[in-house]
């Protein structure tokens, strides 16, 4: 079965073909950072209207990569939730008028399934599986017993890990999005700042960043105060260190009460190399699970994920028929 992803949630307009929930045919991304940098942020209408501008040039870039006619398409799967909602009418509109021309099914799926769902595009999924999600909008532990049955176990109240390292990279004076540069300050410093650990004790697999955050924000402003010098591979690494250690431990605990078979991490934060460092070391501790993660280029949005999305979605609802 051969799918057509499109991804419009955010600042990235995106068309893959993917065969099988495997085999990525086309992957086109055009990312609009360079419009949004400026401004410390994503900027909804601004992101709306460069993806009217760019969406029908990247479905035909993505038709000609694979090679492929409109009519060998399958199935088209969109992006509908979340996001924001001018960027995601771009890409609904466009996947419908493309399926429609062209007598085509058409499905809607969710962008953090799609998260998960990345991962199977070069590793195979055992159940049941715990996804951690670390995305820009969002941190969940997801429970999985089969393919497209998702349960969250828990998520965050407050920020997102994603957002958190945006944030701590600002006031760094680093480009948005600054979690990878972020990532490469704390492999240059020792975590010698004393930041918190927030577990939520009697909320076990909910997290909380914005205190951590805080926290950082808080050491600047009275070192600046005080005129003292902040080391920020330092002040980097000893964030790196607090968030990692809160999601490594929340998945590690998880991972136990539930007896999973595999551990997925998903979204943009699962190219962090402290996290990835963590996890691996932890997962020694269980037997016998398998740690997963999406190459790079699936970590961060996409629509390759997409197409995967749709791909089991339409699966499920076909079986049900
Ligand atoms: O999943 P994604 O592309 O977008 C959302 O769906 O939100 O994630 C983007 C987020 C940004 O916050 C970015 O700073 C973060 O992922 N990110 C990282 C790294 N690479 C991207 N955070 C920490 N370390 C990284 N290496
Ligand atoms: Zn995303």
């Amino acid at each position: 079965m051969i799918v057509l992803g499109v991804e419009t949630s955010c600042d990235e307009t995106a068309v893959a073909v993917v065969k099988d929930g495997k085999e990525v045919l086309a992957n086109v991304v055009y990312s609009q950072i360079k419009y949004h940098k400026d401004y410390g942020g994503v900027v909804p209408e601004v992101a709306s209207r460069h993806h009217i501008r760019k969406i029908t040039l990247v479905f035909e870039q993505a038709l000609r990569e694979a090679n492929l006619k409109p009519e060998d398409i399958d199935l088209v799967a969109v992006t509908a939730k979340p996001g924001l909602i001018g960027s995601l009418i771009v890409g609904i509109n466009a996947a419908k008028a493309f399926a429609l021309a062209h007598d085509l099914e058409y499905i809607e799926v969710d962008h953090i399934k799609g998260h998960i769902y990345a991962n199977y595009i070069e590793n195979d999924f055992h159940f049941p599986l715990l996804a951690l999600v670390v995305s820009g909008g969002h941190t969940e532990l997801v429970l999985m017993k089969d393919y497209d049955q998702f349960e969250i176990l828990g998520e965050t109240l407050d920020d997102a890990v994603g957002e958190c390292y945006d944030k701590v990279g600002r006031v760094m004076g680093l480009d948005y999005p600054a979690g990878a540069l972020v990532d490469k300050l704390a492999h240059q410093g020792t975590p010698k700042y004393n930041l918190p650990l927030i577990y939520l004790e009697k909320d076990e697999y909910n997290f909380s960043f914005s205190g951590l955050k805080s926290a950082v924000l808080n050491l600047l402003n009275s070192a600046k105060m005080k005129g003292e010098e902040v080391n920020y591979s330092d002040l980097a690494a000893s964030f790196q260190n607090s968030a990692v250690r809160v999601l490594t431990d929340k998945t590690i605990q998880a991972a136990k009460e539930y007896k999973v078979a595999q551990i997925i991490v998903a979204g943009g934060v699962a190219a962090n190399r402290g996290l990835r460092e963590a996890l691996a070391e932890a997962v020694k501790e269980l037997d016998n699970v398998i740690l997963s993660f999406p190459a790079l280029k699936y970590c961060t949005d996409n629509a390759a994920m997409i197409a995967v999305a749709g791909y089991f979605k339409y699966q499920s609802i076909d079986k049900r028929k």
